[in-house]
Parts: structure tokens; sequence; C-alpha cells
């Protein structure tokens, strides 16, 4: 005998899943964002279920959306694009994550509005260090699941935060209407905060190239270690080779130095070789100590400015941050930065 479906039946968040058509962890997402819409849910163990009236509920829910942009709840409109600054290195390992996470609540806090779109490939990380737990990333966006409002997270001190690991690699093999959406997604995040920090991974992958040549500005983090400097200066002469770089203002900032005269003759040989063999001006915008903050602040999924805002990396942090507001272009920011990589990725279709 064939049971009839009535209103008791009750469906898995699988065959929710099914019926819909949406992935589970939007579904889960929905759910948690809007639960109160929802027909009362049965949980037994970890098995979610509901009434089979949720079916069409997400469905209205799924809808209204996708027809929102950025809401200006999360983040207020800035009014033009973002400066978008990546964070970059040659060799891994030498605190870009950290600091493009802490930079940007450090620039939070001197009144600007700040997302972070965690750009690493190999491994996105930026949100074990906010200590926030993001559901879903760029992929989600990528596969018509989201609008680019949903994925946004709010980090600490009320940054934003676009976990988009999984969904940049998959830009780099996407296809050319998939990657149109991806970009324009992130082109209308651009006229949404006034900083962007771009954390991306160690070296010339693909996909980060494209970021750091569209990038407004891009910041070299360097280290004391002779190899972090052989290496950024390759990132650097390979960036120089790429077609539309030149102009673009190129920064360092020394992390996990013991004092400043080690500092200042790191970010002398950089701005030296990049002079001499490139011809390209690189201006320190600072330095960071080497200071046991840091992993006590990772211990605790904290950022060390949070953690510790007197700490010496804190304040180090905070002058690099000025540095940065210091060397604001005066002009209202017409160009998209994001449209500009978009260029790019359509160049080589
Ligand atoms: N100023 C500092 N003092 C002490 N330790 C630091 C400092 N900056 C970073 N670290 C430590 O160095 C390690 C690497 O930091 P982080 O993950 O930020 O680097 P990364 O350049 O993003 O690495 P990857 O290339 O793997 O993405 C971490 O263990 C971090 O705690
Ligand atoms: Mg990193």
């Amino acid at each position: 005998m064939v049971m009839a479906r009535d209103s008791l039946t009750l469906l898995s968040i699988q065959e929710i899943s099914r019926e819909t058509g949406l992935e589970e962890s939007v579904l889960r997402f929905y759910e948690s964002e809007y639960g109160a819409e929802l027909p009362d849910k049965i949980l037994r163990g970890d098995v979610l279920s509901f009434p089979v009236a949720a079916v069409e509920v997400f469905r209205q829910l799924h809808a209204r959306r996708m027809a929102t942009s950025v809401p200006q709840s999360k983040i207020a409109a800035a009014g033009s694009f973002a400066r978008v600054i990546a964070v970059t290195s040659g060799k891994g390992g030498v605190g870009k994550t950290n600091l493009a996470l802490n930079l940007a609540i450090e620039l939070q806090q001197l009144g600007k509005l700040c997302l972070v779109l965690d750009a690493d490939m190999g491994m996105a990380n930026v949100h074990l260090l906010a200590g926030v737990n993001p559901t879903l990333s760029l992929m989600a966006v990528l596969n018509d699941q989201v609008a680019m409002a949903d994925i946004i997270v709010e980090g600490p001190a009320g940054i934003g935060l676009i976990p988009g690991g999984s969904g940049l690699v998959a830009l780099a093999d996407a296809s050319r209407p998939e990657r149109l959406k991806l970009v324009r997604a992130l082109e209308e995040v651009e006229l949404a905060a006034e900083i962007i920090l771009v954390d991306t991974g160690a070296g010339m992958g693909v996909g980060v190239r494209d970021f750091l040549v569209a990038a407004d500005d891009v910041l070299f983090v360097l280290t004391p270690d002779i190899t972090s400097l052989a290496d950024s200066y390759g990132l650097l002469k390979a960036l120089h080779q790429e077609r539309d770089f030149g102009g673009r203002p190129v920064y360092s900032v020394v992390n996990m130095v013991h004092s400043l005269t080690e500092a200042a003759d790191v970010a002398q040989r950089f701005a030296d070789c990049a002079q001499r063999f490139l011809g390209q001006e690189v201006e320190n915008l600072g330095y960071i100590m080497k200071d046991a903050t840091v992993g006590g602040a990772t211990a605790r999924r904290t950022p060390y400015t949070i953690f510790r805002p007197q700490a010496r990396v804190s304040i180090n942090t905070r002058n690099v941050a000025k540095a940065i507001l210091k060397r604001e272009q005066p002009e209202i920011r017409l160009s998209s930065s994001f449209g500009r990589f978009l260029e790019r990725l359509q160049g080589k279709l």
C-alpha cells in the first residue's frame, strides 16, 4: 500500500534537497537564518527532518534571497569602488593571512568599511583565524545556489569576510558565463565596501596572478629570512612580465622582525633590487615584530589585534593601517578592480 503524503509526513534534509534542487549546506543556512519562518524541525541525533510544508517555504526563501543584492545592513554602501589591496608573498608562511585579517580590523576601527576576500586556493583559512564558521563559499555563488550577500559573514570588529577558497579554484576552470557571474558578484561587493584586502596564496599560481594584476595596490609581506626576499623578488619580476601591471603601487611590510634595524635593512634590500633591476618603486609601510602573541591568538581563534590590542604586534599593525590610509588616492575610484580582473579573464578565453 502506498502511503499518501500528508501534512504529517517528515522529509529529511536530503529529501528536501532533492525536491528543491538546493544543496544541503544552503538549506542549513536558510534554516539557521530563517528558522522562525519554517515549520518546526525535528532533530534526532544528527538527522534533521521537516514536515512536507517546508519544501515550499524553502523554495520561497530561496527566491527571496536570490532577488536581494548585498544587504545594506551587512555593509553600508560606500558610494564608489573599493580600494582593493592584494596581500601576497613569494614564499609561504610569512604571515599574509594574519596581516590581511588584522589590517582589515584596524582599518575598520579607523572608520573604513573593510572586507577580506580569502583567495588562497591551497588553504583557505582566514575564517579559522577570525573565529567564524562559514557554511557557504564562493562555490555556492558559482553554482547559483545563493546570492553573494549570503556568503559574506560578519567577522571581528564588523569586518566582512568572503570565504572563497574552493570557489576560486573553480573560477580558474569555469566556463565563461560562470566566470562572468562570479566577477559581477564581486563587483557588486566592491561597490559596498571601502577597502578589500585579498589574502592570496604564496607564489605565482593560476588565478592569484590575475588578482595581483587587477588589484589597486600590491602589498608584499617579507621576513628577514633570506629566501623570503629572493622569492618575493622573483614574484615581483614575474608580475612585471604581465601586461597591464606597470604603474601599480607596490608596498612592503616586513614581518617577524627582531629589531627596527633588521626591518629597515630587509625593506631597503627589496626596494633596491626592485628599483635597480625592474625600475619598480617599492614603498615600505612598516614592520611587525616577531611576537608570541600571534600564536596565542591563533590558539584562541581570535585575531591578535582583538586578543591583545596593546601588544607590540597590534600597535605595529595599526601603524601599517595608518600608513595605508595616508597613501589613499584622493580621487573617487571610478573603475572596478574586479572588472579589470574580468577583462583579463576574458582576454584569455
Ligand atoms: N609577527 C609574528 N610573530 C610571530 N609569529 C607570526 C607572526 N606573523 C605570523 N606568525 C606565524 O607564522 C605562521 C604563518 O602565518 P600565516 O598563516 O599568517 O602566514 P601565510 O603567509 O598566510 O601562510 P601561507 O603562505 O601558508 O598562507 C603562523 O604560525 C603564525 O602564527
Ligand atoms: Mg595564508
